[in-house]
């Protein structure tokens, strides 16, 4: 398994960029070096119980369902930009209502069965609380998109207490990830736009990609003689 943690706490110095004036940066600061630790602290919990289960699966089947984990904490560029579009003002008790992926962690899995038992494992877990499921595997979106998204609540436990923070999981196979990489760069990264035509033929590749996950899904299920 790949595990992938992309949170430098650096990225905060790109915050005089957007809050100009010094002393009302530095309390925004203070907040949310705060708060981004709480964000960071909760993703890790969720790595770390997702390492857990795929060492005991490796252990027991001798088989990784996880092939990559990945975490992130959400940009404070992509904050200030998301509660902007909201028309909310930029502070930690906003953040904290308003926005549910600051802290993100994809799962990218084996076979399709493995995205249900580890969400279903993970969320077992009575330390976590189940705070929000999208299902665009069994409702795929219109453009083909295809992935388990779910939000948990984490507890974080700091100098000053317990607390909660929201964590962002999406579990994909690595078929499904693949459209989703390569269409999201096709999307945003090169700025052009995608005539329906293209949409067409994206959504296309994505039912093709999800058929074979479903064949291979079938082939694994048959050599290991599993049964409905
Ligand atoms: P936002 O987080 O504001 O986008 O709204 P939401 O919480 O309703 O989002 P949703 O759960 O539908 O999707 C959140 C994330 O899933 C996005 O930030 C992307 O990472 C991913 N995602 C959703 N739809 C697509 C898609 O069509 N293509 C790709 N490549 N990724 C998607
Ligand atoms: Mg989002």
């Amino acid at each position: 398994m790949f595990v992938e943690k992309q949170y430098d706490l650096a990225v905060l110095d790109e915050l005089p960029h957007y809050v100009p004036n010094s002393t009302e940066f530095i309390n925004y600061y203070n907040q949310f070096i705060d708060l981004m630790s709480l964000y960071q602290a909760a993703a890790d919990e969720i790595v770390t119980k997702l390492q857990t289960l795929d060492n005991e699966f490796s252990a027991k089947y001798q088989r990784n369902p996880i092939h990559t984990l990945k975490s992130r904490i959400k940009s404070p560029e992509s904050i200030i930009g998301k509660l902007s579009r909201k028309g909310l003002p930029l502070n930690a008790a906003t953040i904290r209502e308003n926005l549910y992926d600051i802290a993100g962690v994809r799962v990218i899995c084996q076979y399709i069965d493995d995205i249900y038992t580890l969400a279903g494992l993970l969320t077992s877990h009575d330390d976590i609380e189940l705070i929000k499921t999208k299902d665009y595997i069994k409702e795929p979106k219109p453009n083909g998109y295809r992935s388990l998204h779910i939000v948990v609540n984490v507890p974080v436990f700091l100098s000053t207490g317990k607390d909660y923070a929201p964590v962002e999981i999406q579990i994909r196979t690595m078929a499904m990830d693949f459209w989703a990489s390569l269409e999201h760069e096709l999307h945003y990264k090169t700025g052009k736009t995608v005539n329906e035509e293209l949409s067409e033929e994206l959504h296309s590749c994505a039912e093709t990609i999800a058929e074979t996950d479903r064949r291979m899904q079938e082939i694994y299920k048959k050599i290991n003689q599993i049964e409905e």
